[in-house]
């Protein structure tokens, strides 16, 4: 699978309308936190270009950490089927921090909440999520999402961290994958 423009079916979102929507949720949560230090929590690996986008766009002090998930019992493309668990830890202690989970996308609702729950156990002073996409319509387990950018259709959407193969991650718009290509990987 090489990174073909017949691949993709239509922009979903442009460049232009993800950075102005990133800069509307970054200046919501700037007022939220301010006056206090914010750390960003980003989930490896989809979540790092939203994440660096966000962070550049706040306006309060902000440390970033990361950490890596691995899902297993799915049988579609990336997805989960409510088992997860850390695969790579974050560097840092979050004990009595104020921590935003940033997410590329929720979508069953199932590393969201394991994530929360998890990080919750660690005593931080308050946890909340921000994700650049939410496919609420997907949703399995319920979770707050704090805050979003998109609300997203039942399509297969990839850039601005979201993949397919591993590619396509780079773009700076969100685009829906053509369906003949999600069918072609599934032969
Ligand atoms: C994506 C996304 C979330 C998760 C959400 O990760 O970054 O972590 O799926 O799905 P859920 O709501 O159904 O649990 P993915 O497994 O695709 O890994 P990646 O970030 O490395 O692409």
């Amino acid at each position: 699978m090489t990174v073909r423009p017949e691949n993709l079916e239509r922009v979903l979102f442009t460049e232009e309308q993800v950075a102005a929507r990133i800069a509307e949720v970054a200046a919501e949560i700037s007022s939220k936190y301010r006056g206090r230090e914010l750390k960003l929590i980003g989930v490896l690996k989809g979540s790092v270009f939203f994440l660096t986008a966000l962070a550049r766009a706040l306006t309060i002090p902000v440390k970033i950490d990361f950490l890596a998930i691995s899902s297993f019992g799915g049988n579609s493309p990336g997805k989960t089927a409510g088992m997860v668990r850390i695969a790579k830890d974050l560097d840092d202690p979050i004990h009595d921090e104020d921590v935003l989970l940033v997410e590329d996308i929720v979508d069953t609702g199932f590393t969201t909440r394991y994530l929360l729950q998890t990080l919750a156990g660690r005593g931080p002073r308050s946890l909340g999520i921000c994700t650049l996409l939410d496919r609420s319509v997907r949703r399995i387990v319920q979770v707050p999402v704090d805050y979003r950018c998109f609300e997203i259709p039942d399509r297969f959407v990839v850039g601005c961290g979201l993949d397919f193969q591993q590619l396509y991650r780079n773009l700076g718009y969100i685009a829906v994958l053509n369906p003949e290509a999600l069918e072609a990987d599934r032969r």
